[in-house]
């Protein structure tokens, strides 16, 4: 009898929470989001109650109400003079009319939340996007802002694939732009090869249909050359900008299209019937084991004292919940497995477990790959251990950090950390392979990166030459890149807190990685104490907030963000004493002085001969702006990214730096 309940308790308990589990589940899919939006400061706020507010309302509320067959496309302006209001809504080709009405009326609604008093915003969900402004901007072809998603799973026949991919993307992008219908700029296809096992590519551009042919084209060209720096060896990947998107994946994610645009049964992606499959099994499965317990207590309470009844049904039933676990188990395992390949954003829900193991080396493996980490082999010794050079039998070339101090934690925090780190990907970041924990030892293996890191050429008088503007701009946008990802693109908030020209390393293309991400989490430094004495960082790049009183945020590595475009600008150390006009001034002062006396081209490296002017003095504007001395003033690394892409984003006057103010170069020690 105890038996029976506790079995039933159990599988009920198992029930409810799968239940609970897909509840949760769905309702969070339910949960509009947006994939990205920007809320664009360039055109200034309006005021709460305002006309432009007003008309704002009414031209949005007029806009996703529309019941006009628009084709996907809604354009709109209302008010007069200054309080006109712009708006352009899009839909995805393959979006049917009710659901682009829907989802351009979660983004007004959603929008005009995020960005509660901008005059201009944009936003894109899967399905739309949209966007509103005081300035015109119908028929004008626009790049910026932008972003990029890519699918983390790597490909592994890269030249097949990408050869493939570009057939297919100059298909598309010619259909897209040549489009006979004025009204629609959309493509989608498919394309396989032999050479690469018959899998298929399956592509979608779209423009917004107010561009002409030539305008669509170079939107659409801008877009997939930027495949190779976002998505380069990936499985799917997107370029969205406000004119024009591109999407890849390797499996169909667009509807085919249709002739009519009568609303029909919506045709459910692959993942979605799976999941509804599983919801009517375990349903299914939840009324058996309840019936069945039912069943066995009434059989109970009248034949209590005959065993052998009790024996042949507790056995069977017993056997048989058992095996509705099991097989409720495996189904919902196979439906993670097959989502988390297909969906961009479910990238999470991979076995930990397996993956840990995936990661961990054997001390004996990387004793070999170093040469039993022999001298010949050392690259350095960076933050926190000596690195070494190493070679895998199966060829791969990898740098092993070997940490020298004690950790401080017990070794499953250790490889919860890692594999979280293991998770951050991103081109602009070194890429941590795995991890190695014997004897005490504790090894962290990462992908090598070729071209050693940034000091060592932008301090050094000769090869500094080697460093043209282009490169530098490339590098200084690459770190950018990288630092927003850990900032806020990443599920974790990671702050890197000794962000400096020796942790950007440079791989064969000369693109910017950023090292030694998250070792406040692997060596559990106090995150959360005012402790000097436990400030990791290195002084000169520090915040005076990090540096004074151990007080870090992200808004300490804007300031060692910006001390690094100083440095990569002037070619100069932040820690050498220029010989300026009073004796001794700091790279930081020293900009300063000649930003206010207006002779800051005093600053450029002399070496950046011909760079461009104005990217250079942008630059030197951005650097200036994140070495304030108050945080708040400080911009966030969104801010920086789109500073640096966008022209038109106009940028505040910065305030003094932090170093003229006195106190932080006194206080060190
Ligand atoms: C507009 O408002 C936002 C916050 O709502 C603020 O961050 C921004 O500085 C304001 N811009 C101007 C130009 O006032
Ligand atoms: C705007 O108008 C609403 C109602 O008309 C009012 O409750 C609110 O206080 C007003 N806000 C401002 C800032 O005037
Ligand atoms: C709302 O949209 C319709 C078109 O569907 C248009 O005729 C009308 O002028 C719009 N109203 C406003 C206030 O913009
Ligand atoms: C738009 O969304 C709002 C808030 O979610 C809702 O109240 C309204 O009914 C929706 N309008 C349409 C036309 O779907
Ligand atoms: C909206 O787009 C159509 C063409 O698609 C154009 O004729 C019309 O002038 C546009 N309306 C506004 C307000 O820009
Ligand atoms: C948009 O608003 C900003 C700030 O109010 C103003 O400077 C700009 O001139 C406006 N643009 C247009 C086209 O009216
Ligand atoms: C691939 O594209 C061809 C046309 O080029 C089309 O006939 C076929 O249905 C597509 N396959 C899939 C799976 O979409
Ligand atoms: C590596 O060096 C250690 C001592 O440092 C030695 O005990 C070990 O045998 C060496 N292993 C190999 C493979 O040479
Ligand atoms: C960077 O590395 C690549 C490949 O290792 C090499 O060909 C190139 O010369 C290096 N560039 C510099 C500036 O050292
Ligand atoms: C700078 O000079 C190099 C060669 O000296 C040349 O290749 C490059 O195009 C020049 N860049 C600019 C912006 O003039």
């Amino acid at each position: 009898m105890a038996i029976v309940i506790v079995s039933c308790k159990f599988s009920f308990s198992i029930y409810y929470f799968l239940l609970l589990l897909i509840i949760i589940v769905s309702q969070a899919k339910a949960q509009p989001n947006f994939l990205r939006n920007f809320c664009i400061n360039d055109n200034g706020n309006y005021t709460a109650n305002s006309t432009y507010q007003n008309n704002l309302n009414i031209l949005l509320s007029n806009l996703s109400s529309n019941t006009e067959i628009n084709y996907g496309f809604y354009n709109f302006s209302y008010g007069q003079n200054t309080n006109k209001v712009n708006a352009i809504g899009l839909c995805r080709g393959d979006v049917k009319p009710d659901v682009c009405r829907n989802c351009l009326n979660d983004s007004r609604v959603l929008l005009t939340r995020l960005c509660p008093n901008q005059k201009e915003a944009i936003g894109w969900y899967d399905n739309c996007m949209l966007r509103y402004s005081n300035r015109s901007i119908f028929g004008i072809m626009e790049q910026f802002p932008w972003f990029d998603l890519s699918n983390p799973n790597i490909v592994t026949e890269v030249d097949q694939f990408n050869r493939v991919l570009g057939n297919l993307m100059k298909k598309l992008k010619e259909k897209a732009a040549s489009s006979n219908d004025a009204r629609v700029k959309y493509a989608t296809g498919n394309e396989s090869d032999a050479n690469l096992n018959f899998q298929t590519i399956y592509g979608l551009v779209q423009c917004t249909p107010d561009l002409s042919l030539q305008e669509c084209m170079d939107c659409l060209n801008g877009a997939i050359s930027y495949i190779t720096s976002c998505c380069s060896n990936k499985f799917g990947g997107r370029v969205v900008k406000p004119s024009c998107n591109i999407r890849y994946e390797s499996f169909p994610f667009y509807d085919p299209p249709t002739v009519t645009v009568v609303d029909t049964v919506e045709t459910s992606p692959p993942q979605g019937i799976y999941l509804s499959l599983t919801k009517v099994l375990i349903y299914l499965f939840l009324i058996l084991a309840f019936f069945s317990c039912i069943v066995l207590l009434l059989v109970f309470a009248e034949k209590s004292k005959s065993s052998h009844t009790t024996i042949a049904i507790v056995v069977p039933t017993v056997v048989v919940l058992v095996l509705l676990n099991l097989i409720t188990c495996i189904c919902l395992r196979r439906n993670r497995h097959s989502m988390a390949g297909s969906n961009l954003e479910e990238i999470e829900d991979d076995d930990d477990i397996e993956i840990a193991e995936s990661l961990q080396f054997n001390f004996g493996t990387i004793e070999v790959a170093t040469n039993n980490f022999s001298e010949a082999n050392k690259l350095g010794h960076g933050g926190f251990g000596v690195v070494y050079q190493g070679k895998l039998s199966s060829g791969q070339v990898i740098a092993v950090k070997r940490l020298s101090i004690d950790s401080g934690q017990g070794d499953i925090e250790f490889k919860n950390e890692v594999l979280l780190l293991a998770k951050l990907q991103h081109r602009n970041l070194v890429k941590l392979l795995g991890f190695c924990l014997e004897r005490k030892e504790r090894l962290l293996i990462y992908e090598f990166v070729p071209n050693k890191s940034l000091d060592y050429f932008i301090f050094d008088p000769i090869k500094k030459s080697q460093l043209d503007w282009a490169l530098r701009y490339k590098i200084i946008g690459g770190i950018a890149r990288g630092l927003l990802y850990l900032h806020e693109d990443s599920r974790l908030r990671i702050i890197h807190r000794d962000l400096k020209s020796g942790n950007v390393l440079l791989d064969e293309d000369m693109n910017a990685k950023i090292s030694d991400f998250g070792m406040a989490r692997l060596l559990l430094v106090d995150q959360t104490q005012v402790n000097t004495n436990k400030v990791v960082g290195t002084y000169g790049y520090m915040a005076p907030e990090y540096a004074m009183f151990g007080q870090f945020s992200v808004k300490s590595d804007v300031f060692s963000f910006g001390v690094l475009v100083l440095e990569i600008i002037s070619g100069q150390k932040i820690s050498r004493i220029l010989l300026g006009q009073s004796d001794q001034e700091d790279l930081l002062s020293f900009a300063w002085r000649n930003w206010r006396e207006g002779t800051i081209t005093n600053i450029i490296d002399p070496s950046l001969n011909n760079g461009s002017q104005n990217e250079i003095m942008r630059c030197i504007h951005i650097g200036l702006l994140c070495v304030q001395e108050n945080l708040v003033e400080r911009p966030t690394m969104a801010t920086i990214a789109l500073m640096l892409s966008s022209y038109s984003f106009t940028m505040p006057l910065p305030l003094e730096p932090a170093s003229s103010i006195g106190g932080r170069t006194t206080s060190l020690p």
